[in-house]
Protein backbone atom coordinates (compact mmCIF):
# COMPACT_ATOMS: atom_id res chain seq x y z
CA UNK A 1 0.00 0.00 0.00
CA UNK A 2 1.44 3.56 -1.42
CA UNK A 3 1.80 6.06 1.72
CA UNK A 4 3.69 9.04 2.74
CA UNK A 5 6.27 9.27 5.51
CA UNK A 6 8.05 12.45 7.48
CA UNK A 7 11.87 12.56 7.44
CA UNK A 8 14.04 14.75 8.45
CA UNK A 9 17.74 15.09 7.61
CA UNK A 10 18.72 15.89 11.34
CA UNK A 11 21.81 19.28 11.91
CA UNK A 12 24.21 16.37 12.28
CA UNK A 13 23.88 14.68 9.06
CA UNK A 14 23.42 17.94 7.09
CA UNK A 15 26.92 19.38 9.04
CA UNK A 16 28.58 16.40 7.79
CA UNK A 17 27.66 16.86 4.19
CA UNK A 18 25.19 13.73 4.32
CA UNK A 19 22.50 15.00 2.70
CA UNK A 20 23.11 13.26 -0.76
CA UNK A 21 24.12 10.37 0.05
CA UNK A 22 20.89 10.15 2.69
CA UNK A 23 18.52 11.24 -0.34
CA UNK A 24 20.23 8.64 -2.01
CA UNK A 25 19.26 5.66 0.05
CA UNK A 26 15.71 6.24 0.21
CA UNK A 27 15.85 6.47 -3.67
CA UNK A 28 17.39 3.19 -4.29
CA UNK A 29 15.01 2.12 -1.56
CA UNK A 30 11.89 2.69 -3.35
CA UNK A 31 10.96 5.64 -0.90
CA UNK A 32 10.35 8.68 -3.62
CA UNK A 33 10.87 12.40 -2.42
CA UNK A 34 7.51 14.41 -2.99
CA UNK A 35 8.21 17.46 -1.08
CA UNK A 36 11.83 18.37 -0.12
CA UNK A 37 12.53 21.72 2.21
CA UNK A 38 16.03 22.55 3.64
CA UNK A 39 15.10 24.96 6.77
CA UNK A 40 16.96 26.35 10.17
CA UNK A 41 14.03 25.53 12.62
CA UNK A 42 13.63 27.66 15.39
CA UNK A 43 12.86 26.63 18.67
CA UNK A 44 9.13 26.98 19.06
CA UNK A 45 8.95 25.04 15.38
CA UNK A 46 11.13 22.21 17.38
CA UNK A 47 9.31 22.14 20.47
CA UNK A 48 6.14 22.08 18.73
CA UNK A 49 6.94 19.14 16.73
CA UNK A 50 8.94 17.17 19.29
CA UNK A 51 5.46 17.94 21.79
CA UNK A 52 4.75 14.21 22.57
CA UNK A 53 8.11 14.20 23.95
CA UNK A 54 7.65 17.22 26.16
CA UNK A 55 7.78 15.79 29.60
CA UNK A 56 11.20 13.52 28.98
CA UNK A 57 14.00 14.79 30.16
CA UNK A 58 15.83 15.10 26.74
CA UNK A 59 13.48 17.00 25.46
CA UNK A 60 15.17 20.36 26.38
CA UNK A 61 18.38 19.33 24.66
CA UNK A 62 16.86 17.69 21.97
CA UNK A 63 15.45 20.88 21.13
CA UNK A 64 18.36 22.78 21.19
CA UNK A 65 20.24 20.16 19.23
CA UNK A 66 17.75 20.48 16.54
CA UNK A 67 17.85 24.28 15.95
CA UNK A 68 21.81 24.17 16.35
CA UNK A 69 22.22 24.18 11.97
CA UNK A 70 19.47 23.35 8.73
CA UNK A 71 17.66 20.72 8.49
CA UNK A 72 15.71 18.93 5.40
CA UNK A 73 12.68 17.50 5.70
CA UNK A 74 11.08 15.72 3.00
CA UNK A 75 7.73 13.75 2.58
CA UNK A 76 8.82 10.43 1.26
CA UNK A 77 6.10 8.33 -0.56
CA UNK A 78 5.85 4.47 -1.47
CA UNK A 79 4.79 1.11 -0.64
CA UNK A 80 5.41 0.91 2.98
CA UNK A 81 6.80 3.88 3.61
CA UNK A 82 6.70 4.36 7.29
CA UNK A 83 8.01 0.70 7.59
CA UNK A 84 10.73 0.94 5.32
CA UNK A 85 12.18 4.33 6.66
CA UNK A 86 12.29 2.98 9.63
CA UNK A 87 14.14 -0.13 8.51
CA UNK A 88 16.64 2.11 6.71
CA UNK A 89 16.99 4.38 9.56
CA UNK A 90 17.65 1.83 11.96
CA UNK A 91 17.40 2.18 16.06
CA UNK A 92 17.06 5.06 17.82
CA UNK A 93 20.41 4.83 19.33
CA UNK A 94 23.19 3.96 16.50
CA UNK A 95 25.17 1.99 18.51
CA UNK A 96 22.19 -0.24 18.43
CA UNK A 97 21.91 0.21 14.91
CA UNK A 98 21.76 -3.06 12.21
CA UNK A 99 25.28 -2.56 9.77
CA UNK A 100 24.35 -0.20 6.75
CA UNK A 101 21.74 1.46 8.09
CA UNK A 102 21.57 5.41 7.88
CA UNK A 103 22.12 5.55 11.97
CA UNK A 104 25.01 3.53 11.92
CA UNK A 105 26.59 4.93 8.77
CA UNK A 106 25.67 8.55 9.93
CA UNK A 107 24.84 8.87 13.77
CA UNK A 108 26.56 9.38 17.09
CA UNK A 109 24.63 8.63 19.97
CA UNK A 110 21.10 8.40 20.43
CA UNK A 111 20.70 12.14 20.28
CA UNK A 112 22.59 13.03 17.08
CA UNK A 113 21.55 10.28 15.11
CA UNK A 114 21.19 11.99 11.96
CA UNK A 115 17.71 11.38 10.76
CA UNK A 116 14.24 11.20 11.85
CA UNK A 117 11.06 9.14 10.36
CA UNK A 118 7.44 8.74 11.38
CA UNK A 119 6.58 6.06 13.72
CA UNK A 120 2.66 5.75 12.66
CA UNK A 121 0.35 7.07 10.25
CA UNK A 122 -1.16 9.19 12.56
CA UNK A 123 2.31 10.44 13.16
CA UNK A 124 2.60 10.84 9.45
CA UNK A 125 -0.52 12.96 9.09
CA UNK A 126 0.63 15.26 11.57
CA UNK A 127 4.22 15.74 10.65
CA UNK A 128 3.52 16.39 7.20
CA UNK A 129 0.74 18.50 7.72
CA UNK A 130 3.15 20.49 10.24
CA UNK A 131 5.60 21.23 7.38
CA UNK A 132 3.92 21.00 4.24
CA UNK A 133 0.44 22.39 2.53
CA UNK A 134 -1.26 19.54 0.23
CA UNK A 135 -0.24 22.12 -2.76
CA UNK A 136 3.50 21.67 -1.65
CA UNK A 137 3.48 17.95 -2.09
CA UNK A 138 3.51 16.70 -5.57
CA UNK A 139 2.62 12.89 -6.89
P1 LIG B 1 13.69 10.97 16.58
O1 LIG B 1 13.37 9.79 15.76
O2 LIG B 1 13.82 12.28 15.90
O3 LIG B 1 12.56 11.10 17.73
C1 LIG B 1 12.81 11.68 18.98
C2 LIG B 1 14.26 11.99 19.19
O4 LIG B 1 14.62 12.16 20.55
C3 LIG B 1 15.10 10.80 18.75
O5 LIG B 1 15.06 10.68 17.36
C4 LIG B 1 16.43 11.14 19.36
O6 LIG B 1 17.14 12.11 18.60
C5 LIG B 1 15.99 11.76 20.67
N1 LIG B 1 16.04 10.81 21.76
C6 LIG B 1 15.30 9.72 21.95
N2 LIG B 1 15.62 9.09 23.08
C7 LIG B 1 16.61 9.81 23.63
C8 LIG B 1 17.37 9.68 24.81
N3 LIG B 1 17.18 8.67 25.66
N4 LIG B 1 18.32 10.60 25.05
C9 LIG B 1 18.50 11.63 24.20
N5 LIG B 1 17.80 11.82 23.06
C10 LIG B 1 16.86 10.91 22.78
Amino acid sequence: MSERTLAIIKPDAVRKNAIGDIIARYDKAGLKPVAIRMMQFSKATAEGFYAVHKARPFFDSLCTFMVSGPVVVLVLQGDNAIKKNRELMGATDPAKAEAGTIRKVHGANIEFNAVHGSDSPETAKFEIGYFFAEMDVVG
